[in-house]
């Protein structure tokens, strides 16, 4: 098949703190990325995301312009501290009204709003009291997802409830490459990140019981792909194996946090692997992380080459002038054809590229053109791995190109343009960037012209 099925979603991903800006209006309080932003020399070129695409104010606009582009769904983020300014207790009636104008905005331009509930912008007041270190935030999660689910739930059908976990835990507290900015102990980070675990076991229960009908739920963790060169069978199996096992004393696995979720247990590797440092487990545990799922959205931008050598044994190809993107991140297009195999196989359920797209060299042109072949050209060869995976028998439900528009890329500040449309920051003028119109025409044709 050339085309896509008719259900595909074609979609864009954007997140609360690298869109809203607003970031001490209207009553929201402070993020851990307010506070991480705001020290010196943590974020590349000293900005932050206080104004960022002025999306607060400007969403109407922006919903407009996504419609003209034939956007069909759109993946946005609720910003925790703009609902609860504390984290708990006292709710901002004007937070939940922006989200209310968005929702019904997007509705209105026939777009179809899809919540994550947490992309990393997380209430400094809740932060004080230990953040994801204290086992409570997994209660102060549920209640917060609780109440945007009883708010929105009757508009919106699609949520997801951490966006990489991978990243918030292994660059906010292992690294301090992110906010909230910790170096801690291996077994600290294990421990919040078992908390975020619970958090959203205990925010699936209140979604389900507080919804208005019936809501898909998964979570958008990032998808590390090890993907054979070719269909050898030995070799897929090694790229298999190696896609789904636990390697080093870090957060970058995917098994981590997706076992717990969809089989209930910890993987055995990781187990063995991080046997000195592990979490406080306690009885019961599994079983509330342990939440039916509706979906499997995973981010997925690169992938690993494995091939085998001349004695037989899986290598890791070595890529020499492969393609790069602003990001340093390799151009590797198959990932999208292994990695939703890989796992719709372990796990079972739809997958949804929540997130895939790069970083590269845009500006207007003197012609008032932004041209970027390169975006169209990788956005191409993915889907095309993408489509020929749905062939191959894999449920791909939707397709997310992150993002919408340039934006605040946490640490690399606004030098890193991600954008469909470029944004010139300095006096917020968009302008939709040429792969902005090829994606319109990809979806007008269901993926027949890619
Ligand atoms: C993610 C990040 C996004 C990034 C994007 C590009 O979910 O990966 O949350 O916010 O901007 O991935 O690095």
């Amino acid at each position: 098949m050339t085309k896509f099925k008719d259900e595909f979603v074609w979609g864009t991903a954007a997140s609360s703190y690298q869109m809203e800006g607003g970031a001490m209006d209207q009553g929201r309080g402070d993020s851990v990325w307010d506070m991480f932003c705001r020290q010196p020399g943590l974020v590349r070129d000293g900005s932050s995301g206080m104004v960022a695409c002025d999306h607060l104010n400007r969403y109407q606009d922006d919903v407009k312009m996504m419609a003209d582009l034939g956007i069909q769904a759109y993946r946005l983020s609720v910003a925790w501290p703009r609902i609860f300014p504390h984290g708990t207790g006292t709710v901002n009636q004007q937070g939940l009204d922006f989200y209310d104008r968005l929702i019904d905005s997007l509705l209105a331009a026939n777009i179809d709003p899809w919540i994550t509930l947490f992309h990393w912008d997380f209430p400094t007041a809740l932060y004080d009291q230990g953040g994801w270190r204290n086992r409570d935030s997994a209660d102060w999660f549920a209640d917060y997802a609780q109440l945007i689910t009883e708010k929105f739930s009757d508009r919106v059908k699609n949520w997801f409830t951490l966006n990489e976990p991978q990243c918030f835990l292994g660059l906010g507290h292992q690294t301090a490459d992110h906010a909230p900015g910790l170096k801690m102990t291996f077994e600290k980070v294990l421990q919040a990140s078992h908390h975020s675990l619970l958090a959203h076991g205990k925010a699936v229960q209140a979604m389900r019981a507080s919804a208005k009908g019936t809501i898909n739920i998964g979570a958008a963790p990032v998808g590390l792909v090890t993907y054979p060169v070719n269909d050898d069978p030995r070799l897929v199996e090694a790229a298999r194996a190696a896609t789904f096992d636990i390697k080093n004393l870090d957060c970058f696995s995917n098994t981590w946090y997706a076992d717990p979720m969809l089989k209930g247990g910890y993987p055995e590797d990781g187990l063995k692997l991080f046997e000195q440092f592990l979490p406080d487990i306690r009885t019961g545990d599994m079983e509330i992380i342990h939440q039916p799922l509706d979906m499997y959205g995973v981010n997925i931008y690169s992938g690993t080459p494995l091939q085998l050598n001349d004695a037989g044994e899986p290598e890791v190809v070595n890529l020499v002038g492969c393609g790069r993107t602003t990001m340093d991140w390799n151009v590797t297009p198959e990932c999208l054809l292994w990695g939703p195999k890989f796992f719709y196989e372990r796990y079972g359920l739809p997958v949804v590229v929540t997130e895939n797209g790069l970083a590269s060299c845009d500006w207007v042109h003197a012609d008032g053109e932004v041209a970027d072949p390169g975006r169209i050209d990788y956005v191409r060869h993915h889907l095309q791995n993408l489509r020929q995976a749905a062939n191959n028998g894999v449920d791909v439900a939707g397709y997310f190109y992150w993002s919408i528009m340039d934006n605040f890329e946490w640490a690399h500040g606004y030098q890193q343009r991600f954008g469909l449309v470029h944004v010139d920051f300095d006096t917020q003028k968009r302008t939709p960037k040429q792969s902005a119109y090829w994606y319109r025409d990809v979806i007008n044709s269901s993926g027949d012209i890619l």
